[in-house]
């Protein structure tokens, strides 16, 4: 299948813990021990409810991203960066502001851009001058997005702009002041750049969650889930609480700690 699941599959490592609380510790844990002793870490960061706790623990633990490289995953087209919708804001409010950091190796996506495309080809030429991505941080959409690559997204594709799916616009409407609408479009990171990471983190906290997580790892791979696409990738992690892995059965109390 074109674009489709193609290659061996892996089967992600599965860790679930008891509260959301302690799954976005042990994410912050690993992504701390990514940076530890000053490693010139490239990261890939995302945004979205379920990373506040991670970024909070990142935090509270004074680690430092002085050395590292980052890249955020995606950004609403339209939206600058002063906007309390944008993921630019949020990273600013929940990291950035709050951890030592270089402004020149922070990486994010520009929602202003003129010319997409040449953002796009921007970004991903970034990436790639940086070694590429060796952590990859990722959430998950209740309809299985990474990232803004909605379903029916190519698992071989690059950065790009994309319209967002009516239910992710729904889904984050509560983000953006009362009456503005969520944009049509956005720019993301694609399936194929997620893939070529070193390693892969993907974090899922809350029942809302609990299907698309199923889906993702259980169900029939294909772009109809985006984050099936993972089982393409021979380094993943999926952190969830136990209310995101009840649609999991059997297998989340043996992948239980
Ligand atoms: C967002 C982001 C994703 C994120 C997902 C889930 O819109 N584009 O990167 O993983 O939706 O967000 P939340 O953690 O708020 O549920």
């Amino acid at each position: 299948m074109a674009g489709g699941m193609t290659g061996p599959g892996h089967q992600p490592e599965l860790l679930v813990l008891d509260s959301a609380a302690q799954a976005a510790e042990a994410v912050g844990r690993r992504i701390g021990a990514e940076l530890a002793a000053g490693r010139a870490a490239v990261l890939g960061l995302a945004t979205g409810a379920t990373m506040r706790p991670v970024y909070a623990w990142l935090a509270q633990a004074g680690v430092s991203l002085r050395c590292a490289t980052t890249f955020n995953l995606d950004e609403y087209v339209g939206l600058a960066p002063g906007h309390p919708a944008s993921f630019a804001f949020f990273m600013r409010e929940h990291l950035f502001s709050r951890v030592e950091h270089d402004p020149c190796r922070i990486f994010l996506l520009d929602g202003l851009a003129p010319d997409l495309e040449a953002e796009a080809a921007r970004y991903e030429a970034a990436i790639h001058a940086a070694g590429g991505i060796g952590l990859q941080l990722l959430g998950i959409g209740r309809n299985g997005h990474i990232g803004f690559n909605e379903p029916g997204a190519p698992f071989n594709s690059a950065t790009r702009a994309v319209t967002l799916a009516p239910s992710t616009r729904a889904a984050n409407q509560q983000d953006f002041p009362p009456g503005e609408p969520v944009p049509a479009q956005a720019l993301t990171v694609g399936i194929g750049t997620i893939l070529r990471s070193r390693e892969i983190v993907l974090l899922a906290t809350g029942p809302a969650k609990a299907a698309a997580v199923a889906a993702a790892l259980t169900g029939p791979p294909g772009p109809h889930c985006p984050a099936s696409a993972l089982r393409l990738h021979p380094s993943v992690l999926v952190v969830c609480d136990r209310d995101a892995a009840s649609g999991l059965g059997p297998r989340a109390s043996e992948g239980a700690e």
